[in-house]
């Protein structure tokens, strides 16, 4: 359709119908039986409210959304389609690692093609929008959302939202195999006080623009068609209704022109944030402030008509609204086709291809993170005897919490895949515990979240795990969190194992010492216990489908872990947040040696994390050379080339992500430590050498001055050179006038 044409259909709408394209509903109301309107009959919604709905939330399978879009245009006045949307986060039915272990892999390409592989699934069951990337920053391992993000480092991030937002694009929105793509959470939902979920954000406001908006500014640029606001304040105001955040920043200043959907009810809760003085208050704030969806308060459908016609709000703000629905629907291509990619057949034989699995598999290999090894402990050789103990030996729900239409059945456990992949090894299998202590409850999440075994099946359990590492020459610990303590409202106060789990540890570490552990995990946790007593560990993050495939050949040394983590693990929870892009005090301490009282430091636990950003082994050890830069001064038209010499040391062919990180050493305001720029991954032969270089622009040393602009500042910079972020490897040089 032509814009005029859209137009023209705005015009000829009723007052209803366009309140309704704000209105989305959720996919059981539009069941034919109506004891399902629930709650939302109690917040004033009616049948023909519904009736007029511009979009649907929670509808998959191409066959139902084929016949409710039908239906659905036959009865509406203008017959205008519906917008099917869901949360497709990592993965549809194929499910590859969670957003933070793509961010561990350090490809946001790679996150790329999972997103287009996504989206061929969810297009061919009909689905039209999912609600990715979350590009939120995280640095408080205690939200159990940080699963979701792709970490800690805003640059990084950046780079995986525009990949994963033109993965889900492509090309054309109206192609039957691409998705819309929606950002969220707009604004700052990754920093609630003390970890709580839904709790308020305080970032002052060089923090908020600075490490918080870039990497939705990336998803934006790269084109992104929705952007979701967040539960939390925003300088003390909802974002949700936050007219400067909303107005002026991401559309004024980050140039977004499409559409703006709420949170899952998130305009009517500012009237319990003590913002908005009732629904209609909400309602008229969250026009105001541009939001175009109210997903699932009923606000807008109970309140606007009401608003409007008393001239409370300003029709035009309505219709402004409405244009950029229909917009979507129109880059969509719904007008001309409204079921899109909705082809049964097609959802049969690409759901879970080989193809994809194959892409989940080694998505999953990439994300894998090895944060010790003593003594070569892996991979593990072919005539060892190795006992796999724990909950995760052979557990199929490794897919996370955000897995909705990913079915644990489909998944490949560890043990399966040691069936098929390592044949011919000498691999035995207990699970020793269930995942959850028994007394743990995990509020809200019903029976699914509790394992139930009598006290004499625990037992028997626990023997035969004793048991079976007792006859092992190696043990391989495979333990984690349960999938439903990450994800939406999962935050804890413990970052530690499950403590049936640490017990687990502790017993067949004293049985049999030679121990590696897995861990299966959505969120950094404190490792100490677990670095105490393991001879290796591997971050196994939450896998997906093909986790067991990924994690045998990983073990077995048919592939290497590349993976660096995307976000420090702290030394414990007293830690956090804890990030390694921190500001220098004016009372830097140096370490344990430093015995002046009156330093920046604990006197309990060291500051550094246990495993910082960027850390990861792999099964080759290398080594980088001193920085060479090929001039001391740069101007701001001019580059620098930093390089190193990276050389494999070991007798394996091997791969390293070689990073960059760069440090204003005075500047109007203080700048972090470092801050990561770049990276590259080379792969060796044993002995080889290879000269890994950056080139530095002026660009790269921009930020927010003391005046509030983005510009870099003559002076001194470090550049920084190594295999995380702890590296000290440094040269200066000077940006001149
Ligand atoms: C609430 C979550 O915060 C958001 O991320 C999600 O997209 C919506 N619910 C819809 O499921």
């Amino acid at each position: 359709m032509q814009h005029t044409e859209l137009e023209a259909l705005l015009h000829d709408m009723s007052l209803n119908e366009k309140i309704g394209q704000l209105f989305q509903i959720s996919g059981q109301l539009l069941a034919e039986d109506s004891a399902a309107m629930g709650p939302m009959q109690d917040m004033g919604v009616t049948r023909e409210d519904i009736s007029l709905a511009g979009t649907v939330l929670g509808v998959y399978g191409a066959e139902k959304i084929k016949k409710i879009q039908k239906e659905y245009m036959e009865h509406h006045p203008h017959h205008i389609p519906l917008i099917f949307m869901l949360d497709v986060i990592n993965g549809y039915r194929t499910v590859y690692p969670i957003p933070l272990a793509q961010g561990a892999s350090f490809r946001p390409e790679l996150s790329g093609a999972c997103a287009k592989m996504a989206a061929r699934e969810a297009a061919a069951a009909g689905l039209h929008v999912t609600f990715s990337p979350m590009t939120d920053l995280v640095r408080d391992a205690r939200w159990g959302r940080v699963m979701e993000s792709t970490g800690e480092d805003v640059w990084l991030n950046g780079r995986f939202a525009e990949a994963m937002t033109r993965g889900y694009q492509g090309d054309d929105l109206a192609g039957d195999e691409t998705l819309a793509a929606c950002v969220k959470h707009f604004a700052g939902y990754g920093a609630p006080d003390g970890g709580r979920d839904y709790n308020t954000v305080q970032l002052t406001e060089r923090t908020f623009r600075e490490y918080y908006l870039p990497a939705y500014q990336a998803a934006v640029d790269a084109g992104a068609a929705l952007v979701m606001t967040s539960f939390n304040t925003v300088n003390d105001i909802p974002a949700t209704v936050n007219k400067t955040l909303m107005r002026d920043i991401l559309r004024g200043e980050m140039g977004f022109d499409g559409v703006l959907i709420s949170d899952f009810g998130a305009i009517g809760e500012t009237v319990a944030h003590g913002l908005s003085s009732d629904r209609a208050d909400a309602a008229r704030r969250a026009l105001e402030a541009g939001v175009d969806i109210d997903m699932m308060s009923g606000v807008y459908p109970e309140k606007l008509e009401h608003l409007i016609r008393e001239g409370s709000v300003k029709e035009e703000l309505l219709d402004e609204a409405v244009l950029r629905i229909l917009e979507l629907k129109n880059k969509l291509g719904l007008f001309e086709n409204p079921f899109k990619g909705a082809d049964a057949e097609k959802e049969n034989r690409v759901i879970l291809c080989g193809e994809n699995r194959a892409l989940a598999q080694e998505a999953a290999e990439r994300s894998f993170v090895l944060l010790k090894n003593d003594g070569d402990f892996l991979p593990l050789k072919r005539q060892e005897t190795v006992a796999f103990i724990g909950p995760y030996a052979d557990r199929k729900q490794m897919l996370g919490g955000w897995s909705f239409l990913g079915d644990p059945a489909d998944t490949v456990t560890v043990k399966e895949a040691a069936e098929t992949l390592a044949a011919g090894w000498n691999f035995t299998f207990a699970k020793g515990c269930p995942v959850l202590d028994p007394e743990t409850r995990l509020v809200g999440f019903g029976k699914d979240s509790q394992e139930s075994y009598t006290e004499q099946e625990r037992e028997a359990m626990w023997k035969e795990a004793c048991e079976t590492a007792r006859q092992a020459d190696k043990v391989v610990l495979l333990l984690g969190e349960h999938y439903l303590q990450t994800g939406e409202a999962t935050s804890r106060g413990v970052l530690e194992l499950p403590e049936v789990q640490q017990k687990l540890l502790k017993e067949i570490t004293s049985i049999n010492p030679k121990t590696a552990v897995v861990l299966f995990n959505g969120r950094p946790l404190d490792l100490r216990l677990v670095r105490d007593n393991a001879c290796a560990i591997l971050e196994a993050w939450m896998p997906g489908t093909e986790g067991g495939p990924a994690l045998i050949r990983t073990l077995t040394g048919a592939c290497e872990p590349t993976g660096r983590l995307p976000m420090s693990f702290p030394y414990c929870v007293g830690q956090v947040p804890v990030h390694y892009d921190e500001f220098p005090t004016g009372r830097p301490y140096s370490g344990a040696e430093d015995t002046n009282r009156f330093l920046s430091k604990y006197l309990d636990i060291p500051n550094k994390p246990l495993y910082p950003f960027g850390y990861g082994l792999g099964y080759t050890t290398f080594s980088v050379s001193e920085v060479r830069l090929d001039r001391e001064e740069m101007t701001r038209e001019g580059t620098i080339t930093a390089s190193v010499t990276v050389k494999n040391t070991c007798s394996r062919t091997g791969t390293d992500v070689i990073q960059l990180y760069l440090h204003d050493v005075a500047a109007s305001v203080v700048r972090p430590v470092k801050q990561l720029k770049g990276y590259q991954r080379v792969t060796l032969e044993p002995g080889e050498e290879k000269e890994v270089s950056f080139e530095i622009r002026e660009e790269m040393l921009r930020f927010y001055t003391a005046d509030g602009s983005w510009d870099s500042e003559p002076g001194s910079f470090e550049v920084m050179i190594g295999e995380s972020s702890e590296t000290e490897n440094k040269k200066v040089f000077v940006l001149k006038k």
